[in-house]
């Protein structure tokens, strides 16, 4: 989708649709929505009051404008009660907007800066959120499909602002918002790929070509270099498959003390080995590596954006099969920084693969690390799809990726870390087990990656609740949502704009 940003009156484009908004409540639309119901001979005020448009959160109404004006329609988005309307309003609009739109024809839009007009709200940021809500709307894989010949995707989006002063400042917004949902969507199409089309290979050559474009330094080591590392966790999950497995390391030197390093689970396809997993909904496991593609897309938008700092995205990524050479119940592997597993369960794979990726976030140096995962079925038990888990070795840093997963509009919760969880994990044979049991699974898979950060500052981000979602649903929609990219790129702008604040 091609974005621009002009100054002048929304009256006038001639995109296939113009969007304007209303507030519920309002009955005498001012500001452009005003101007259009002027040129529209009192359309929108006279369905206002038959009670057709009500300003409600997520309402749009389509109106033909019939050569009214230059645009053949307009679309009215409800915005909800100005007192509880935000950022993430204005984003979740934005997307709602650019689906309706596609629905009914339009192949371009113009639209106004939800937002923007009322006090309270900073307007370069909901000019961020228009962009980049518009492109999360408007995303759909059908890549493996016949073209949709009706309804085709939108492909150019006009941000109109009527005020010429705030041009370059909304010019510099949108593109922030377009990296943020190109990201995203680069890291959807990643998870949606069926895994016979995205194997770990595949996964570092999409990898290399977002480091390319973004200007990163990137290595994709193989099995050899694996082996020398010591990285027996990693090779442990990969013996089964014969799809050679990868570590891609991408880096973005931004410059200043310390490194950020991202580590993020790269499992192309998750079958459980030979502890396999029932049929039912197996499939969705070629979303394994959502963490993975999660890592790869915020380092290309970190790179993109041109943060000033250090940002380390490392993904080891292998297929879990189960077959003749495939890891089994009772092995005991070690890990790069030596730790002994025992294997209890072979469908605990993701965090074999992570203790592997973290060790070697330590062993170079990285002065802060997150890890993203699809890792635990117990995170929807705890939390339903409603919000992914946090946890770490240090409260602060928990509370920090809350708080740049509220700026991107997604929801991570904090979950229990008390230390005798760890007895859940102890193993007889080994220095510790892959799994703990039915109890606090998210909280054990958590304890266990804490035994390879060092004492390193460190979060874990489970997205296993949210990584795929059934319906559209403002940003977010059907099939492979990639939680998390945006609050991992948050995060980064959040540790450069408040560096006090900061540990790294
Ligand atoms: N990839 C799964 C977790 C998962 C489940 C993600 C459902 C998305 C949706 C992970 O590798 C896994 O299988 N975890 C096991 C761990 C258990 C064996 C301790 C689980 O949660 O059942
Ligand atoms: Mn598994
Ligand atoms: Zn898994």
């Amino acid at each position: 989708m091609k974005i621009e940003v002009e100054a002048g009156d929304i009256r006038e484009s001639k995109a296939g649709a113009i969007v304007v908004n209303l507030f519920q409540g309002i009955t005498t639309p001012g500001g452009a929505t005003g101007a259009v119901d002027s040129a529209l001979d009192g359309a929108i005020s006279r369905l206002i009051e038959q009670g057709d448009i009500k300003g409600k959160k997520g309402e749009l109404t389509l109106i033909h404008t019939f050569g009214k004006l230059p645009s053949p329609k307009v679309i009215v988005a409800g915005l909800g009660k100005s007192e509880k309307f935000d950022v993430d309003a204005v984003r979740k609009t934005a997307a709602g907007v650019a689906r309706f739109a596609r629905r009914s024809g339009a192949r371009t839009l113009a639209t106004i800066v939800h937002g923007a007009g009322i006090g309270g709200l900073d307007p370069e940021a909901c000019a961020e959120a228009v962009t980049e809500g518009s492109i999360l709307g408007a995303y759909r894989f059908l890549k493996h499909k016949e073209p949709d010949e009706d309804r085709k995707d939108l492909d150019g989006l006009t941000i109109v602002e009527h005020d010429s002063a705030r041009l370059e400042a909304f010019k510099a917004a949108a593109l922030r918002g377009e990296i943020l949902a190109t990201a995203t969507n680069a890291a959807r199409d990643m998870a949606n790929e069926p895994a016979n089309h995205l194997t770990p290979s595949d996964l570092a050559a999409r990898a290399l070509e977002l480091a390319a474009d973004a200007g990163l330094q990137i290595e994709v080591r193989d099995r050899d270099w694996m082996e020398e590392k010591g990285m027996g966790a990693l090779m442990g999950v990969a013996s089964g498959s014969i799809q050679p497995p990868k570590f891609i390391v991408m880096r973005h030197e931004g410059g200043g003390d310390g490194t950020l390093a991202i580590v993020g689970k790269g499992i192309t396809f998750d079958s459980g080995g030979i502890s396999i997993k029932p049929a039912l909904k197996m499939e969705e496991m070629k979303g394994d590596m959502t963490g993975g593609a999660a890592v790869v897309a915020a380092l290309w938008a970190i790179g993109k954006l041109g943060l000033p700092l250090n940002v380390v995205g490392i993904v080891p990524t292998t297929e879990n099969l189960p077959s003749g050479s495939a890891l089994k119940p009772g092995d005991v592997l070690r890990a790069m920084n030596g730790k002994t597993i025992e294997v209890i369960n072979t469908d605990a794979e993701g965090r074999l693969v992570l203790a592997d990726g973290l060790s070697y976030a330590v062993e170079i140096g990285a002065t802060e690390i997150l890890d993203i995962a699809t890792l635990t079925g117990a995170a929807t038990y705890a939390l339903g799809p409603y919000a992914a888990g946090v946890m770490g070795n240090e409260r602060g840093l928990e509370e920090k990726v809350v708080a740049a997963g509220r700026a991107a509009g997604e929801r991570f919760w904090p979950m229990p870390m008390f230390d005798d969880y760890d007895d859940l994990i102890k193993s007889d044979v080994a220095d510790v087990k892959n799994t703990g049991g039915i109890p606090a699974g998210m909280t054990t898979a958590a304890r266990f990656l804490r035994k390879f950060v060092g004492d390193k500052p460190w979060a874990h981000l489970d997205i296993a609740s949210v990584d795929v979602a059934t319906k559209d649903e403002g940003v977010i929609t059907k099939g492979a949502t990639a939680y998390g990219v945006r609050t991992l790129i948050h995060y980064a702008r959040q540790k450069v704009e408040e560096p006090a604040a900061s540990s790294a």
